[in-house]
C-alpha cells in the first residue's frame, strides 16, 4: 500500500525505509494522511492555489516549531526533557510530507517565496524533500530513545537537509 501511494503522489514520499518496528506505526500514520491527499486528484485538493500556499506555508510553520522544541533541547537552550522531545520529534516527523502535497500548478505565484526552480527542478525538489523526511526519521528514532547525545547527532543533517532544500528552492 504504501508502495503504491508513493507513485502516485509523487511530492510525498513515504517510503522511508524502517528498521525500528516502534517506527512503523508512525510511518503508517503518515501514509494514511498521505493516502487521504493523495486519493484525491491535485486540482481537488485546494479550491484554489492560494489555498495551496496557505496550507505549505502553515504546514512549513508547525513543522519548523515542534522540529525547534527539539532543537531547543538538542542544543541545551531549554532544560532536556526526553518526553517533550519524543513527541515533538514525532509531531514534526508527521508534519514533514505535507507541505510537498501543496507545491502543484499554478501555485508559482502570488504569496510565496518558491523559486521557479521547484517545478524546473522537479527532481531535484523532490529529492530533496525526501532526504529531509528521511533525516527527521532518523531524528524522531533518536528522540524515543531518549539519549541525548543520540539526539543531538541526528538534529545536525535534519537541518542541514531544510538548509539545503531552502538555499536553492526558497526566495530571501
Ligand atoms: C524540499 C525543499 C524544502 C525542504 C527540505 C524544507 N523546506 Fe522549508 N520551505 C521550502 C519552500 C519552497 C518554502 C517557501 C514556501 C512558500 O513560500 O510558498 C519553504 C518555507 C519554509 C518556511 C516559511 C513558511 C512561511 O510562512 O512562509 C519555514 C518556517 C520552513 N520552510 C521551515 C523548514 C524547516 C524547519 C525544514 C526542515 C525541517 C524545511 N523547511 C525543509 C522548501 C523546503
Amino acid at each position: 500500500m504504501i508502495e503504491k501511494l508513493s507513485a502516485s503522489e509523487a511530492f510525498i514520499n513515504p517510503t522511508i525505509v524502517v528498521e525500528n518496528a516502534g517506527m512503523k506505526k508512525l510511518i503508517l500514520a503518515a501514509a494514511v494522511v498521505s493516502g487521504l491527499i493523495a486519493a484525491l486528484p491535485a486540482a481537488a485538493q485546494f479550491q484554489k492555489p492560494e489555498d495551496a500556499i496557505k496550507y505549505r506555508k502553515a504546514a512549513f510553520n508547525v513543522m519548523a516549531t515542534h522540529f525547534g522544541r527539539v532543537g531547543a533541547m538538542a542544543n541545551g537552550r531549554v532544560p532536556f526533557d526526553a518526553k517533550a522531545v519524543a513527541q515533538n520529534a514525532e509531531i514534526a516527523t508527521m508534519m514533514s510530507p505535507l507541505p510537498y502535497s501543496a507545491f502543484g500548478e499554478g501555485t508559482d505565484k502570488g504569496d510565496t517565496k518558491a523559486k521557479p526552480e521547484v517545478w524546473t527542478e522537479g527532481d531535484k525538489f523532490r529529492a530533496a524533500a525526501a532526504k529531509m523526511q528521511e533525516e527527521m526519521t532518523k531524528l524522531n528514532a533518536a528522540a524515543k530513545t531518549g539519549n541525548l547525545d543520540a539526539i543531538k547527532t541526528a538534529f545536525g543533517p535534519v537541518g542541514q537537509a531544510c538548509k539545503a532544500c531552502h538555499d536553492h528552492f526558497r526566495k530571501e
